[in-house]
């Protein structure tokens, strides 16, 4: 299959983060943020070089899979009917120290089957969410490597997951899928199997076995 086309939404610290990655494995990538195209194409000169500026309804509307790396609190401004069979990777956390509360994210479920229940013809995986956007270039080795870490990706759509789960690789990673079921893997810090654990303790029981 050839290579998705990658959107990413958001040009903070995780969206310019992956952009970088995502470029120097040689996917097309475009970003968009809530403003207008010159103005994140002239941050992408210096921050992700080689990725595209693009209004946030082109970025939908033109990748085969689009990574939401906005705060979790502006997910409403998504148009649900622009995601209807996209790869959605959700890297967004709940994290009440930097966006304050969120009711509706304390909740038994995860924030991501919140986002997939906004979505629902989206394709949706969670990945991205447990390293710190400091870690990804710092942390990213080739295949094989002793020291490459694993990337635990969240989705009940196996075709999806495997699309991303080829992403978080040739980034630098060793992709670890689990279902969509549990709350958020946090804090996994080390190699495939420390995550695999962390997955089982975590995880509701749909997890299929790993
Ligand atoms: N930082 C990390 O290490 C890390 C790690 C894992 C996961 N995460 C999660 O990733 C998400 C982003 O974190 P961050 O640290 O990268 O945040 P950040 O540096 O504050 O960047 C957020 C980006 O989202 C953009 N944005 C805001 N509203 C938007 C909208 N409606 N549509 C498109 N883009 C929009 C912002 O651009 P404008 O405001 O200019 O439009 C900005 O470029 C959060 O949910 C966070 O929990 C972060």
């Amino acid at each position: 299959m050839a290579d998705p086309v990658i959107g990413i939404l958001g040009a903070g610290r995780i969206g310019t983060a992956l952009a970088r990655l995502a470029v120097k494995a040689g996917y097309d990538v475009g970003v968009a943020t809530a403003k207008p195209p010159a103005e994140i194409a002239l941050l992408l000169e210096f921050t992700a070089p080689g990725a595209r500026a693009e209004t946030a309804a082109d970025l939908v509307a033109g990748s085969d899979m689009v990574i939401l790396a906005l705060p979790l609190g502006k997910y409403r401004m998504l148009d649900p009917a622009a995601f209807a069979g996209k790869i959605t990777v959700d890297a967004m956390n709940y994290w009440p120290q930097t966006e304050g509360n969120l009711p509706e994210f304390d909740s038994p479920l995860s924030s991501s089957e919140i986002i997939q229940a906004y979505l629902p013809q989206a394709r949706v995986v969670r990945g991205f969410n447990h390293m710190g956007y400091h870690e990804f270039e710092q942390d990213a080795r080739p295949a094989g490597d002793v020291g490459r870490r694993a990337m635990a990706l969240a989705g009940n759509d196996d075709a999806a997951n495997a699309v991303v789960a080829e992403l978080v690789s040739r980034i630098g990673f060793d992709p670890v899928v689990a279902g969509i079921c549990g709350p958020a893997v946090v804090s996994a810090s080390a190699r495939r199997s420390s995550v695999r654990v962390r997955m089982r303790r975590n995880l509701r029981p749909c997890l299929p076995a790993v």
